[in-house]
This record gives structure tokens, sequence and C-alpha cells, in this order.
């Protein structure tokens, strides 16, 4: 088997002088998606943020194709439940930062933009986008750097059902296609197990990992496929034994 591409230890992250998560330890495979799912509060976006090392304080370390991660890096990317774009700047900038890229870049972010369904709209600004679009700009620009890590916080969550349908369809290509590994934190059981490969149910106070649902089934998944219905029953099982509902 592989090495792992990312190795999670945490032994203790502090809040505002309360324990947040605890002995929580995860890891993922290159191409590999993991959905974290928990109630509110018990520390998802908390552990996201360790992980890119936005937040260096805490007890334990993170490991990313086996060398330890000190600082924020184009390695890892993180998308949001909202895009985050700058207003004032073009699609195309946003995907590529500022727009003084080269002419390669240029080309690289047609590619993208084509790759996400947004083929020809550089031009325009975020506020003629919809929010779904908006999303799938996100998406690109977290790929424009070549990430060998996504981290998805709750990123579908703000769009109706039909546009995060399409929207998970699209995160399984781009993650065929650029072999990178995900964490994405999501609230919705079918999501989670339409996406995963496993699904991590974390515990809160302090946040761990409780349980570990494997969804044996190959993409594209049938997400009436029984397998998928038994991966759902048993994620939802795992949430009732942590109290989660
Ligand atoms: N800066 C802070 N100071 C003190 N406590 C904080 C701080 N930021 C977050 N917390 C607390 O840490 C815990 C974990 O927060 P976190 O945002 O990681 O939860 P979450 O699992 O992402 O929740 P949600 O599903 O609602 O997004 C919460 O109890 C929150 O109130
Ligand atoms: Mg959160």
């Amino acid at each position: 088997m592989s090495a792992p591409l990312l190795e999670v230890q945490v032994h203790r992250k502090r809040l505002g002088g309360r324990e947040v998560l605890r002995d929580l330890a995860l890891s993922l495979r290159e191409g590999e998606i993991a959905a974290l799912v928990g109630a509110s509060g018990c520390g998802k976006s908390t552990l996201l943020r360790l992980v890119a090392a936005l937040d260096q304080d805490f007890e334990g370390t993170v490991r990313l194709d086996g060398r330890a991660v000190a600082a924020p890096s184009t390695a890892i990317r993180i998308v949001f439940q909202e895009p985050r774009l700058f207003p004032w700047l073009s699609v195309a900038q946003n995907i590529g930062f500022d727009g003084r890229g080269s002419a390669q870049d240029r080309a690289r972010i047609e590619t993208l933009l084509a790759e996400v369904g947004l083929p020809g709209l550089g031009e325009r600004l975020p506020r003629d986008l919809s929010g779904g679009q908006a999303q799938r700009v996100a998406l690109a620009r977290a790929l424009f750097v070549q990430p060998r890590l996504l981290l998805l916080d709750e990123p579908f969550s703000a769009v109706d059902a039909f546009t995060r349908v399409k929207l998970q369809a699209l995160l399984l290509r781009l993650v065929r296609a650029h072999r990178i590994g995900v964490l994405l934190v999501t609230h919705d059981i079918d999501e989670a197990v339409a996406l995963g490969e496993r699904v991590l149910v974390l515990r809160s106070d302090p946040g761990h990992v409780a349980a570990q649902v494997e969804v044996p089934v190959e993409h594209p998944r049938d997400r009436d496929d029984q397998a998928c219905a038994a991966a759902a029953a048993a994620v939802r099982r795992a949430l009732h034994e942590v109290h989660a509902f």
C-alpha cells in the first residue's frame, strides 16, 4: 500500500481556554476523498485550519507526503462555504490572483475555467455570477496552484439542491483529473456517502474521530445503491451514538 498523502495527529487543541480537539488522528491517500461529519461546534473547521497550517498553535503534527507542514503553502488549499472571491477582480484574476500572470498562466486559467464548466467567463466580475458559478470559480482558484490536498469546509451548502448535485459531480471529476486528496466537511450525510471513500464521524467535547464508515462503491455511484444506503445508515447510527442529533 502506498504511503499516505496526509497524516494528522492532534494530541490537543485549545481555543479560548477550552479543549476543542483531543487525540484526533486521521490519514488520507492520494486521490482519496474522506468526508468529515459531526455536530456543529465539534471542531471540524478548527481541524481544517490546523491541517492548512493557518493555525499552528496546537500539540500534534500534520504531515503531507511524509514532511511536516510548518507553514501555509500552495500544496494545501481550502475552499469555504462562501466563495470569498475578490469583488474588484475579474474571474480570471481571481483564479490567477492578480492578473499579472504569464501567457502560460492565462492558458491555464482558460483550461481550468473550461474544466469547471465556465468556459469564456474569465472577464466577468464576481457580482455577475450565480452562487454556484462563484463556487466553481473558487474551486478553479484552489486548483490553479496545483495543490496536493484540498480542504473543503461545507463547500456546497449555500447552493440549491440541483446545483449541489452538479457541483458534487464536478468535484469528483476534478479529484480524478488532478489526483489530489480531499477532506470534505459536510452536514449532509447523503453528500458524505456519495463522495467519500470513507466517512469520518467526529465526536464533540473534545473533538476526535469516533467512527469511520467505509463506502465500498465505485464512482460514479448510484445514490440508491444498497451499499450506499447501508453506509448512510451506518453514518446516521454513528452520529446518534456520538449524540450529534
Ligand atoms: N477563536 C475562538 N475562541 C474560542 N472558541 C472558539 C474559537 N473559534 C471556535 N471556537 C469554538 O471551538 C469549537 C469548534 O469550532 P469549529 O468552528 O471548529 O466547529 P465546527 O465543527 O466547524 O462547527 P460548524 O459545523 O458549526 O461549522 C466551537 O465550540 C467554537 O465555539
Ligand atoms: Mg465549521
